[in-house]
């Protein structure tokens, strides 16, 4: 995700530095024009950082570094799916080192990005926002202010909560159509022109299709987010019968080992156990977002 973001910014003539903990994937950036630094603190002295890791941990571990030296950005931008607590948290250690800060995650994957579709929620002082739109602009098709403090991460969070429940969905519908003989892709190009159908159901058509499964956003990962939905349903006092179910279903899944491939193999263990071998319909079906 990170990288595609630096290369929407290096191409859109800003002056862009990048680090990343393994080097040798961010170095391909220089052919836009961004500079590819050593360390974290490289990037101490710009106006704008832009974070995009995993977890709040990570978020906290190159921070940290980054605020390591002596210099010190003029503004944070946080964009990794992340708790309210870690966001909160992040706030206040930026707020007593002077730094503008604002949580920004996003919604769509690296291919969506490329095809210039990203999205941001965000949160913070009204103010840094404006300064920071122009460049959420041109990673993207724009961003949602949604108000002060931590309000983009619980955005973000019932957003990946809805990713979850759709694409385990899919899978069933899918496989319960396939079940009765209609081929995958005659079952999903009508859902698709549907009222039902959406951008994600559109892009997600190549892999349940022909189990084109190029890694996403896995399994792993979305358990962290659908954990993170549930934390909140549980402190709020919000029932979530939904969200439960989905993150026990990927809870199996990465139990039998499928924790690091894309979450869309989800039709995979939905197939097994529905008594199906999954083939390939070896059909082209686009995705929309390639042109
Ligand atoms: N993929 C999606 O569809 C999607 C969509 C929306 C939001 N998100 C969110 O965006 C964030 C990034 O997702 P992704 O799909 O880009 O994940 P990813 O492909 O696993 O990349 C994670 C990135 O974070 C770096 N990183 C992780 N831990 C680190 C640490 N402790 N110190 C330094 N660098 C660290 C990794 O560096 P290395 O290259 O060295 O491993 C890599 O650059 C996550 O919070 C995810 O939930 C993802």
């Amino acid at each position: 995700m990170g990288y595609e973001m630096a290369a929407r910014l290096a191409k859109g003539g800003c002056d862009v530095a990048v680090w990343n903990r393994t080097k040798a994937k961010a170095d391909p950036l220089a052919r836009h024009g961004a500079r590819v630094v050593n360390e974290l603190k490289d990037l101490a002295s710009r106006d704008i950082v832009f974070c995009m890791v995993s977890t709040w941990d990570d978020v906290k571990e190159v921070v940290g570094k980054l605020l390591s030296g002596s210099s010190k950005p003029k503004m944070v931008v946080e964009c990794s799916s992340i708790s309210l607590e870690g966001s909160a948290e992040l706030r206040e250690l930026l707020k007593q080192k002077g730094i503008e800060y604002l949580a920004a995650p996003v919604s769509g994957n690296a291919k969506v990005i490329k095809a210039g579709k990203l999205t941001f929620v965000v949160s913070g002082p009204r103010a840094a926002y404006d300064k920071a739109k122009p460049y959420l602009d041109m990673m993207g098709t724009g961003s949602s202010y949604v108000g002060e403090g931590e309000l983009a991460r619980i955005a973000k969070i019932c957003h990946n909560v809805m990713l979850g429940v759709v694409i385990q969905c899919l899978s069933e519908i899918t496989i319960l159509a396939q079940k009765t003989g209609m081929r995958r892709h005659a079952f999903l190009d009508f859902l698709n022109k549907s009222v039902m159908g959406s951008m994600f159901t559109r892009y997600k058509t190549p892999a349940l299709v022909n189990l084109d499964f190029k890694v996403t956003f896995t399994p792993r990962l979305l358990r962290k987010d659908l954990d993170l939905g549930l934390d909140a349903g549980r402190e709020l006092e919000v029932p979530m019968p939904l969200a439960s179910v989905t993150r026990d279903l990927l809870q199996t899944m990465i139990g039998h080992g499928m924790s690091e491939q894309d979450f869309a193999t989800l039709i995979l263990m939905q197939a097994k156990a529905s008594g199906i071998d999954l083939k390939p319909e070896n059909v082209e079906v686009g995705d929309g977002l390639s042109s």
